[in-house]
């Protein structure tokens, strides 16, 4: 028999991994739940769109170390993220309570947090992801997009090149990424206008090539405007695009009704109305 003063035979570990973000505008988009696991922390490991948010997050905290200068031209990113979980799980397996903050939401195109929780999870560590406030929901807000009126896919834009994806033309599509578009070494910054004209003659399949995509790239600092440009997706491949903009093809086709979805609801609406009938419910 065990009395609560002894050891639980398999007691949890102390160490611990929160993930969470930043959100996409300095100081205005930090979650109060975000900034209490910052605080509690033993440790901050960041992963930050610039030096200046970087610098804002070391004012609360003293330990706060850069996941940045893993990152190197000619390196995959794959061995930068690995390493980053490495870093984590070194100091949760060392009993720290950790804390992973990440540009807008932590688990929207990006690997290590997913992989870091998975890991201390499965070494028995509490480990879990707060959300923050993404590009995309930055996206949303700026263009005036609501998701749900037609629908919209997201795309890691190399991955739209790499694979057999089908595209809805009748919704929105949102790609991510697109300034270092079709780079299969994981290895570069950026791609240039080549690579781009690859992803131009993908998309002409579903959209026709006068067809205006939105250029666009949320504010970082408060003092910053969203930026917005609208181009031809023919001019896609000409135009400057930095590694942080995310471009957005508008709907290029009606939505098609389903008749035979549609007639087949009609039919189900008469049987529930005879059943009502039957039954008394109106009449
Ligand atoms: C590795 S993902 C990180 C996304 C981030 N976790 C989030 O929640 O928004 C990088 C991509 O996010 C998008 N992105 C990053 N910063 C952005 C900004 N300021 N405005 C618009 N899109 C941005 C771009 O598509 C960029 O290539």
């Amino acid at each position: 028999m065990t009395t609560s003063s002894e050891p639980s035979a398999n007691p949890t570990p102390r160490g611990s991994i929160a993930c969470v973000g930043m959100g996409m505008t300095l100081g205005s988009h930090l979650t109060p739940l975000a900034r209490s696991h910052i605080k509690q922390a033993d440790v901050i490991f960041a992963a930050l769109s610039d030096s200046v948010v970087e610098t804002w997050l070391q004012r609360m905290h003293p330990d706060v170390r850069s996941l940045q200068p893993y990152y190197a031209e000619g390196k995959s990113r794959m061995k930068t993220y690995r390493q980053w979980v490495a870093l984590m799980m070194a100091e949760v397996r060392a009993g720290k309570r950790v804390c992973g903050v990440f540009y807008g939401h932590p688990g929207i195109f990006a690997w290590s947090p997913h992989k870091v929780i998975e890991v201390a999870r499965a070494e028995g560590f509490e480990a879990h992801m707060d959300p923050g406030i993404s590009a995309e929901d930055c996206l949303y807000a700026d263009l005036g997009i609501d998701p749900g009126r037609f629908g919209c896919q997201h795309f890691e834009a190399s991955q739209l090149l790499f694979y057999e994806r089908r595209i809805d033309p009748a919704g929105y599509l949102v790609l991510w990424q697109v300034g270092l578009v079709g780079d299969m070494s994981l290895a570069r910054f950026h791609t240039g206008p080549a690579y781009r004209q690859v992803l131009v003659d993908r998309l002409s399949r579903d959209y026709p090539l006068d067809h205006k995509v939105i250029i666009y790239r949320g504010a970082t600092l408060p003092i910053e405007k969203p930026r917005i440009r609208r181009v031809a997706l023919r001019d896609l491949p000409h135009v400057p695009l930095p590694a942080e903009e995310t471009v957005v093809l508008p709907p290029a086709e009606a939505l098609k009704p389903d008749l035979a979805i549609r007639a087949r609801l009609e039919a189900l609406d008469k049987l529930d109305n005879a059943g009502a009938l039957a039954s008394g419910e109106i009449g």
